[in-house]
């Protein structure tokens, strides 16, 4: 098949929810309809599984959170689908952030009864640093919850994008009775766990059936009576900007509204996208292949000890045994191991191409942000670092094992699971950043499990970083003599400014114009 056609048939996503909406329960639904898994219970049990092979996994099977991001992939009617699974739990947001770099569109889950929650708000603000396309799919429509345009005032509101809502709910909780599709003016009947939802046509938006009780069916007449009455029509382009969300509703645990959100997946979601390097845009059919690493999971088989680097593809073809030009350290080599994920099983990839997602073996060689070419010096820069809000000084338990700990923290500061910065009035003093408290807990277990390193941690009262620039150094000179005890410099040598208060933020903003205060920093990782 022509590269063209491969890649358009391609959809590459991510789910981005608040704990609890339910995002494990969709996913596993999608599956089931990709045919990737056959019964419902297997991503969960293959997980709960999956946790016992490894030590590191144990302590978050102990906390109760997921942390692994599984990447998969699965066919749904002609199309290839990427879904990568993000964490949900606030305290991998970091991880999830790159995880959105990856990805060539979103869906947001929202529970109708929570409405637009912390971390949803967190990762949208994300998907809006690069104008990512959202679709939004409400779920849990069979429990009570908060009345369908509230939700999308909210959505509108507290996030900033404009909805249109693609299907709309008929009834809520117990009255729930199915949804009506604004493009085909269906009534899609709800029923508990079937596969294929009935549907019936109707000659007005207002002519329910008998099944719908009288005051649902005039509440949502009402409702669509001003939806339909805006005259609105769907704007794709508006949504290919990301500045409006299509809206499904539904209920994952009951299989209801899925279908019809794969069917807008394949119609309406991008394919792979042209995607900016620092030199020029590539365009995912330029024949020569390339693509960057987003994300390194460490001992993801601690029987085997090993590191898979996850790549996306950005252009062209990639084939089994095939060398590739590792652009930062300008050499060509061979990428092991290539391998897919369905569920959590994988399997060996003979070809993929752009817009597909593949764990490749890393002998530690890679750093996330590194790009891959065919000899093209080409730069994937847009995998920024984030701000770590929670820091703690590292002490080493044994003096001797100071090599260790420096590999240890080289090694997880390259995966991205912590940041490394080092006091500017002190350079002795290792402090550690991470986004998520429970980050630390993970590098302290992690030093002593696969590095033999025994370290306490100690916090230090800080909740925010922003890396100091300006383009007069003097003001920078100035600034650094004054707030010496509170700035350090990451493993790039940048400064950055520890804050223990908001407020001061601002002050010192107001203090010193002359300076930038970044919250991300723009030194690509892998640089
Ligand atoms: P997460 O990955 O986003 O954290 O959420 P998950 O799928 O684990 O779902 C969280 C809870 O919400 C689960 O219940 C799940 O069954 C429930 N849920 C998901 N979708 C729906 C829905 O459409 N309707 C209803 N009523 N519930 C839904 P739990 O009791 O916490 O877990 P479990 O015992 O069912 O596994």
């Amino acid at each position: 098949m022509p590269l063209r056609d491969e890649i358009k048939k391609r959809r590459t996503f991510a789910i981005i929810s608040h704990p609890d909406a339910g995002k494990t329960t969709l996913t596993e639904k999608l599956l089931l309809y990709g045919k990737a898994i056959t019964m419902a219970g297997s991503v969960k049990a293959k997980r709960s599984k999956k946790f016992a092979t490894s030590d590191w996994m144990e302590l978050e099977k102990q906390r109760g959170i997921s942390v692994t991001s599984s990447v998969m992939k699965f066919p749904y009617r002609g199309h290839e689908i990427n879904l990568i699974d993000t964490p949900g739990h606030q305290d991998f947001s970091e991880d999830t952030y790159r995880t959105v770099s990856a990805v060539d569109s979103v869906l947001m889950l929202i529970d109708a009864a929570n409405g637009v929650e912390e971390q949803t708000k967190k990762l949208f603000d994300v998907c809006r640093l690069r104008n990512t396309p959202i679709m939004a799919f409400i779920n849990k429509m069979d429990r009570p919850g908060r009345p369908p345009l509230e939700l999308l005032a909210e959505i509108e509101q507290v996030l900033g994008i404009a909805t249109y809502p693609l299907t709309w709910p008929i009834g809520q909780g117990d009255l729930f009775r199915g949804v009506y599709h604004r493009a085909t003016k269906e009534m899609l009947i709800y029923q508990q766990n079937a596969e294929r939802s009935q549907i019936v046509p109707m000659a007005t938006h207002t002519s329910f059936g008998d099944e719908v009780e009288a005051e649902t069916a005039e509440e949502v007449a009402g409702e669509l009576e001003l939806l339909e009455g805006a005259g609105e029509a769907f704007a794709p382009e508006r949504y290919m900007r990301g500045e409006l969300a299509p809206v499904l509703f539904g209920s994952a645990l009951n299989n209801f509204g899925v279908e019809i959100l794969l069917d807008y997946l394949i119609s309406l979601a991008p394919p792979p996208q042209p995607r900016p390097a620092s030199e020029r845009w590539v365009a995912p059919t330029d024949p020569a292949f390339s693509g960057f690493i987003f994300k390194i999971q460490a001992n993801m088989d601690a029987a085997h000890r090993d590191r898979v680097a996850f790549m996306r593809i950005c252009s062209g073809q990639f084939v089994r045994g095939m060398k590739a030009f590792h652009v930062r350290h300008k050499r060509l080599m061979r990428l092991g191991r290539p391998t897919q994920f369905m569920a959590q099983d994988r399997s060996l990839v003979d070809e993929a191409y752009a817009g597909d997602i593949v764990g490749i073996h890393d002998p530690g060689v890679f750093k996330i942000g590194d790009s891959l070419s065919e000899g093209e010096s080409l730069h994937f820069a847009d995998i920024p670092v984030f701000a770590p809000e929670h820091f703690v000084k590292v002490q080493l338990a044994e003096p001797l094992k100071s090599k260790q700990l420096s590999k240890g923290l080289d090694q997880l500061s390259e995966e991205g699971a912590v940041q490394v910065f080092r006091s500017l009035t002190n350079s002795n003093e290792q402090i550690l950043g991470v986004v998520g408290v429970l980050q630390i807990d993970v590098v302290q277990f992690r030093l002593q499990a696969e590095y033999g390193v025994k370290v306490a941690m100690h916090p230090i009262p800080y909740s925010a970083a922003r890396w100091i620039s300006a383009t007069n150094q003097a003001a920078l000179d100035k600034f650094t003599s004054e707030q010496g005890q509170h700035l350090c410099r990451d493993i790039h040598g940048n400064i950055t400014l520890l804050l223990d208060h908001s407020w001061r933020l601002k002050y010192h903003q107001e203090r010193h114009p002359d300076l930038t205060f970044k919250a991300t920093s723009d030194a690509v990782l892998a640089e």
